[in-house]
């Protein structure tokens, strides 16, 4: 009998955590959409790539939808006729293919744009019900939770008492009870599950402190880098020179953008909308510009104080990209001698409307790429000092040089 309840209980504790691990497990469609997808598709409006809300309906299959974002172009190679029809209809822009991506995880990006909403007038409302899931989840947890300690504590107790019967049998006589509360066992491994608890929410806490990948804040003014960098192909530098000369990129000040917008005082490009989907007016967010640098686009002149001072005030950008103090990054080192691409850090701006924070800026992804990175090492003359690796490469020994091979990963090269 004894041996009975053990082998339900564990069945039924097995299967409780079956439940929870299902429960947890699901992938996050909305992130996983925002870091690979969003560059290029919006789920309600055409972009770089379709619309993709509506798209499980107009595909051949589930499956045709895995292939297709796993390798879009090996499927039109195969002759599928749905994947050539798209693939010509959008100019044949070759999608980006993500092999890594699970089945699941592409389920998910797919539940996420077909539920979309975009929240209009009742945006507070949608947004509060997404949290109100989130919560929802957490009660689950709890709840879930509370059930299996006391299930245990019962369990423990039926132990206990069968033993006491067993024990009155053969006659041992039994010690005497001692309330759960003051049983030393209990108390020391509550002890240690309140101590593991709290060490692992504090450190995590505080190590997660500052992160904030995707993080997409509201801007003074609606500046689209869609407009700027992808349609109208301004260069980067044109605006962030300090990229390429010096540790910060810098954000341009006014006066850069009305070397421009003294004559472009209107917008007539495409319909611009917000993360959310609410139009925005271009023009609009051009005379804001105006206010902000004291233009008076009537008389073509600055606004100016009785002593002629230009009566302008700075735009309060947000900031979004935040390492911790302790970090050492510069851009010149990776724009102007690693030449890597703007992209490969901060995700496809030229196609973002609102510049979001594409990449988690966390130790592991610094660490990663130069792991994984080969340096540009043949003609460039900042790694002439390297004259071990270039004879190894000479005599055919060595086939690259990483940045981990130039001390990329060494403490003090990025902690002060
Ligand atoms: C580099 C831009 C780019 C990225 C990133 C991208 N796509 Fe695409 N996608 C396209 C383009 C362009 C098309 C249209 C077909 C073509 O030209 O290849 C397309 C087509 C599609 C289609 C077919 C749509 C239809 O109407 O039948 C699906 C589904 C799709 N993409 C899903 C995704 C998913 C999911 C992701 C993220 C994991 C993603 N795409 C990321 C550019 C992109
Ligand atoms: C016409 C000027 C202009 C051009 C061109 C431009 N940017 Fe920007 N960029 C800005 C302004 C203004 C901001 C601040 C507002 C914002 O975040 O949208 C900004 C913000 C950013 C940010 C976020 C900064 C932060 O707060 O962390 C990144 C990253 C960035 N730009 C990268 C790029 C890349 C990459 C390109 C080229 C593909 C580019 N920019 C082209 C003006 C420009
Ligand atoms: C090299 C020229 C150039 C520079 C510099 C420039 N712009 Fe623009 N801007 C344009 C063009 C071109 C358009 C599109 C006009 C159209 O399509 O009708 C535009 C459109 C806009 C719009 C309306 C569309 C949108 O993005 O919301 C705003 C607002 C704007 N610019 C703000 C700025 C700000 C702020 C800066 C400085 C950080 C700036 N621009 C720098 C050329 C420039
Ligand atoms: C190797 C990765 C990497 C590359 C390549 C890169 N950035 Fe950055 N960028 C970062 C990181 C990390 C930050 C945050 C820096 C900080 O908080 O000190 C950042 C911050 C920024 C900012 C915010 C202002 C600042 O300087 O802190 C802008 C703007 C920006 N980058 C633009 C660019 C542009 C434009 C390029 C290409 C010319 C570029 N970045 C290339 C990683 C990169
Ligand atoms: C996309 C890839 C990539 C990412 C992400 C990246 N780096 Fe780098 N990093 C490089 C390359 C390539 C070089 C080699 C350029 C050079 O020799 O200076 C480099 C060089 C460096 C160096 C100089 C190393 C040396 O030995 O001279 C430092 C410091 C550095 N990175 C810091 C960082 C930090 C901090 C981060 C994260 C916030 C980061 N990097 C993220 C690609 C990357
Ligand atoms: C390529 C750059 C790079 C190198 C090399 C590097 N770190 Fe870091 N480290 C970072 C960045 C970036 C962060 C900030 C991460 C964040 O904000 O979450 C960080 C954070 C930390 C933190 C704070 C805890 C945390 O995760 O935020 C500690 C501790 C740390 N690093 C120790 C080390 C030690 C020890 C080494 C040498 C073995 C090392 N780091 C090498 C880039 C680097």
């Amino acid at each position: 009998m004894f041996r009975k309840i053990a082998h339900s209980t564990f069945a039924i504790i097995v299967a409780i955590f079956a439940f929870i691990s299902t429960a947890y497990a699901q992938p996050d469609g909305k992130a996983l959409f925002q870091s690979n997808c969003a560059s290029c598709h919006n789920p309600i409006k055409e972009s770089t790539g379709p619309a993709l809300q509506g798209v499980s309906a107009r595909v051949p299959s589930k499956e045709w939808l895995h292939d297709w974002v796993k390798n879009s172009a090996s499927l039109i190679a195969s002759g599928d006729k749905y994947a050539n029809e798209v693939y010509k209809k959008w100019g044949m822009i070759p999608m980006t293919p993500f092999p890594n991506l699970s089945n699941e995880e592409i389920d998910a990006i797919i539940d996420y744009v077909e539920t979309y909403q975009p929240p209009t007038a009742a945006a507070p409302a949608a947004g509060a019900a997404a949290e109100g899931a989130a919560e929802e989840n957490t009660w689950l947890y709890t709840v879930i939770t509370l059930v299996l300690l006391v299930f245990t504590i019962i369990l423990w107790r039926i132990n206990h008492a069968l033993r006491r019967v067993a024990n009155e049998k053969e006659g041992i006589t039994n010690q005497k009870d001692i309330p759960v509360y003051r049983n030393k066992v209990f108390i020391a491994i509550a002890a240690i599950l309140v101590f593991i608890g709290a060490g692992y929410w504090v450190v995590n806490g505080s190590v997660e402190m500052g992160r904030q990948q995707n993080y997409i804040p509201e801007q003074p003014i609606f500046y689209s880098h869609k407009v700027h960098a992808g349609i109208n192909q301004i260069n980067c530098l044109y605006c962030h020179s300090g990229a390429e000369k010096s540790k910060h990129a810098m954000i341009p000040s006014t006066n850069v953008c009305m070397n421009c917008h003294k004559q472009i005082n209107e917008y007539t490009g495409e319909p611009l909308y917000t993360m959310e989907g609410k139009e925005v007016d271009g023009t609009k967010e051009i005379q804001k510009l105006y206010e902000y640098a004291g233009w008076n686009p009537e008389k073509k002149d600055y606004n100016r104080d009785a002593e002629g001072n230009i009566l302008a005030k700075p735009i309060e950008w947000v900031k979004i990209h935040n390492l911790p103090d302790h970090v050492y990054f510069n851009h010149s080192q990776h724009v102007a001698v690693g030449e890597v691409a703007c992209q490969r850090c901060h995700g496809g701006i030229q196609e973002m409307d609102e510049v979001y924070q594409f990449s988690s800026l966390s130790m592991g992804w610094c660490i990663n790429c130069h792991r994984e990175t080969e340096v540009q090492f043949a003609d460039n003359n900042y790694y002439s000092i390297f004259e071990k690796y270039h004879e190894e490469i000479k005599s055919g020994k060595r086939t690259g040089v990483t940045v981990e091979d130039i001390g990329g990963i060494e403490c003090q090269k990025c902690h002060y």
